[in-house]
């Protein structure tokens, strides 16, 4: 094995309990992470949490530096949130939408960004128009950019990487369009960071929202929002903006803090932070570039042998393909598929027709087998789960 993959398992104490293709999901901590994230808690229990958190300034001011340069951006501009979907929601909370604004997104946007533009139709009366998809799959920036020449658009809001397939949206053409539309811009990079290099210049993007745990490799519960210096300057801010994003300076007034952080909230989960930017360390050390490209590798490796077995349909589309393969197995629920193999020692997931109703309905399956392997997953481990998958087949279409 190379010797780089060797001391990323030797980093990962989860390698050795499973094959872990569930990166998509969640992905396997390295131990740094986990040791960051432990050490501030017995701070916390020994010596009070409000005091550690003073303790840990310089640290916390480490996890922003990194998430921020992980994106290309600087300090400023990252606001730490819960997850991906509070980051996202807070961006679209910066908006003050009324009816007969219009919001250009795309067929492959995540199911929660979906629902808060239903939402937004339904109670302010907006209007949700979705780009026409190009051939191979993925938003067509042509579509887009006739799309945002109504002047009614307020807001053009793209999932890189959706949570059901391996496709990879071209985001950085959709900024170049809403850049000459002057639209704002906001970029849903959940799945694409940790595995697809982000350089929020080139996505010309006023916000970014993202997760830890997934291609990131840090702990549940945690994410963050980019929030450019346009979007500052415009004085965008949360419609919830809280004590921490926010001073109130005078009985009717507040002024929001001068950064990022006005999309923050007060309560701040500090073991957390320290995972995340630890996390951010670690892929800048083993290289978003190098890491991504062989954890694709793998990925095209992995779809190309479950091609070639029958009963199994490969469902990713798109000229560019993620981390993310996705599959249909005659005779097998995913769900059930899922926790057949979770007892052989393999870790994946199931996407449901819910989670993503237009590119199911078109993909026509009710449910798909998601397996996301990372950098640190190996070519033998490819094997083992092709050889399940093969077996698994087999019995699913005695049973049927
Ligand atoms: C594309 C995409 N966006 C957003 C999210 C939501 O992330 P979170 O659960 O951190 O809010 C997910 C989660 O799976 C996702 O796949």
């Amino acid at each position: 094995m190379d010797a780089l993959v060797k001391q990323w398992r030797e980093d990962t104490p989860g390698c050795f309990n499973q094959i872990h293709f569930n990166n998509a999901g969640a992905g396997l901590m390295p131990r740094g992470v986990l040791d960051a994230m432990v050490v501030h808690l017995n701070r916390e229990a020994n010596l009070g949490a409000y005091e550690s958190a003073d303790d840990a300034e310089a640290a916390v001011a480490d996890a922003y530096a990194n998430v921020a340069k992980l994106l290309g951006a600087q300090p400023r501009n990252i606001a730490v949130v819960e997850n991906s979907t509070v980051a996202f929601f807070q961006a679209l909370s910066a908006f003050d939408f009324k009816r007969g604004d219009v919001i250009v997104t795309t067929r492959n946007d995540y199911i929660s960004n979906q629902l808060a533009y239903l939402s937004l139709a339904r109670r302010h009366g907006v209007e949700v128009r979705r780009a026409a998809d190009l051939a191979s799959g993925g938003a067509d920036p042509q579509s887009v950019k006739e799309l945002l020449r109504d002047p009614r658009v307020r807001l053009l809001a793209v999932t890189w990487v959706p949570t059901n397939s391996g496709l990879v949206q071209p985001v950085e053409a959709l900024g170049e369009v809403a850049e000459a539309a002057g639209v704002p811009y906001l970029v849903d990079g959940c799945q694409a960071v940790g595995q697809i290099p982000a350089d929020v210049t080139k996505l010309r993007c006023d916000f970014f929202s993202g997760t830890a745990r997934k291609f990131l490799r840090g702990p549940r519960g945690i994410g963050f929002l980019y929030v450019s210096d346009r979007a500052l300057k415009r004085g965008d801010f949360p419609l919830y903006i809280d004590m921490r994003g926010a001073d109130w300076v005078s009985a009717d007034d507040f002024a929001p803090a001068p950064d990022a952080r006005r999309f923050e909230n007060w309560e701040f989960a500090y073991s957390l932070v320290l995972g995340m930017g630890e996390a951010a360390r670690y892929a800048l050390d083993v290289g978003v570039e190098q890491g991504g490209r062989r954890a694709r590798h793998l990925a095209a490796t992995l779809r190309g042998k479950l091609n070639e077995l029958s009963g199994i349909r490969v469902l990713d589309r798109g000229s560019e393909l993620a981390a993310i393969v996705t599959i249909e197995v005659a005779g097998w629920d995913a769900t059930e598929l899922s926790k057949l193999l979770r007892t052989r020692g393999i870790n994946t997931s199931a996407s449901l027709r819910a989670y993503a109703v237009i590119d199911m309905d078109e993909k026509r399956v009710a449910s798909a087998l998601r397996l996301s392997p990372h950098y640190y997953n190996t070519e033998e481990e490819i094997e083992r789960v092709v050889e399940e998958l093969r077996t698994s087949t087999a019995r699913g279409r005695t049973a049927s």
